[in-house]
């Protein structure tokens, strides 16, 4: 694999190391332009093959004011529409996930669906004027299995998730991630910052040995951040097997066993792949976990994500895990408090702009691909309120 080094991808910042300007973590016709012009035509993942593991089971995202419904037909194929009912705009299921028996029942007048999306029944059918039954069908999503992870595109168009992550596949396919189960309930953790803010944090190793002593007390000093391109990131971190201060982890690492399926040079390290805008899956040699940032609405962000595992009924394997959740907790906590910190800070009138390392460089990767879908970031101060987005479009058109 070939990864960018800091000067290559500062150079696409005009050799900037000030990381995108203040007021774009404080815009709400940014967050806007954002949603609709990032989130909302990139894929998103919304969950794994064994959660709708069989005939008629799905599950539910929410994407802003989009919600879509992810659902696996009778022969077998995951797809995903608009959770949006022809008629009168109800969502066609009522509940976040669960088991359609042979269709989807509208709860508000009852129309119901097949498995596949297309229209089934209306109930007193008589009392509407002549209609093309076969135009109204739930709308489709574009949905993409990637190694059992559930992908979908709501708009737009362009690469593949297979051809996205195409450097990651062949260690991700190391993990068997397609046979794997959920290991614990999914979770989400909501923010009153900018989307950005999270993303940010989450692609830089510096913070680790000050922000998460016991993660660094782990991974010592292996833990380093690599950008294959401005979408893709890659961090890894190897299990230090000297002697740990922190119990938990001494305790992960004498507990952790071997994986028979996993190479020697996967067995003790911790990898993180990410890509544009906010997607992670993180691989350990004991289970993965799959999260992803996304905002909400101006000021409002959420991260969301769930662990999954192969089944294995070992004892050390089973407290391995629960080690590795603990310590991962811990970080989690470490971020929201440092998230927190640093969100507030960048809102005062002291913030004239960040000072980036050849550490940071995920960051300022994440920062490259953010101006190059969204160039209005480039500009120093806001455009007057009311134009961004026409200002948005005249740049991406001049581009
Ligand atoms: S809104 Fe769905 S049946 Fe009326
Ligand atoms: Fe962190």
């Amino acid at each position: 694999m070939n990864f960018m080094s800091p000067d290559t991808v500062y150079a696409q910042a005009s050799n900037s190391r000030q990381g995108l300007p203040a007021w774009t973590y404080n815009n709400a016709e940014l967050t806007d332009l954002e949603i609709n012009n990032i989130f909302l035509k990139t894929w998103l993942w919304a969950g794994h093959v064994s959660e709708i593991s069989k005939v008629g089971d799905y599950q539910c995202m929410e994407l802003a004011h989009e919600r879509a419904i992810i659902i696996r037909g009778e022969d077998g194929v995951v797809r995903a529409f608009h959770n949006v009912c022809n008629h009168r705009a109800s969502r066609v299921v009522p509940d976040d996930k669960g088991h359609c028996r042979n269709a989807l029942v509208c709860p508000f007048h009852g129309w119901s669906y097949h498995l596949d999306g297309r229209l089934k029944n209306i109930p007193r059918a008589e009392t509407f004027p002549a209609m093309d039954k076969s135009a109204l069908g739930l709308k489709p999503i574009e949905c993409e299995v990637w190694h059992g992870m559930i992908f979908i595109r709501f708009f737009g168009s362009g690469p593949s998730v297979a051809e996205t992550l195409k450097d990651a596949e062949e260690e991700i396919s190391l993990y068997k991630i397609e046979h794997m189960q959920p290991l614990v309930e999914p979770w989400t953790t909501e923010f009153n910052c900018d989307w950005k803010s999270i993303v940010d944090i989450d692609s830089e190793g510096y913070h680790v040995p000050m922000g998460h002593k016991d993660l660094y007390d782990l991974l010592g000093r292996s833990y380093y951040d690599q950008v294959l391109n401005d979408e893709v990131s890659r961090s890894y971190g190897n299990i230090d097997a000297g002697k740990h201060k922190s119990q938990l982890n001494q305790d992960y690492v004498n507990t952790l066993p071997q994986e028979s399926y996993l190479p020697a040079t996967h067995q003790r390290e911790w990898i993180y792949w990410s890509a544009f805008p906010g997607f992670v899956i993180t691989l350990f040699p004991d289970q993965i976990e799959i999260y992803h940032s996304y905002p909400i609405s101006f000021q409002k962000s959420a991260m969301a994500g769930r662990s999954y595992a192969l089944t294995d009924e070992r004892p050390e394997m089973k407290s391995a895990r629960e080690y590795n959740r603990q310590i991962n907790i811990i970080v989690g906590q470490e971020d929201v408090q440092l998230l927190k910190w640093s969100a507030e800070g960048m809102r005062s009138s002291a913030y004239n702009g960040a000072i980036m390392s050849d550490l940071e460089v995920g960051t300022a990767a994440f920062h490259n691909q953010l101006r190059s879908t969204v160039p209005v970031a480039l500009l120093d101060v806001p455009p007057p309120a009311g134009t961004l987005g026409q200002v948005n479009q005249q740049m991406v058109k001049e581009n």
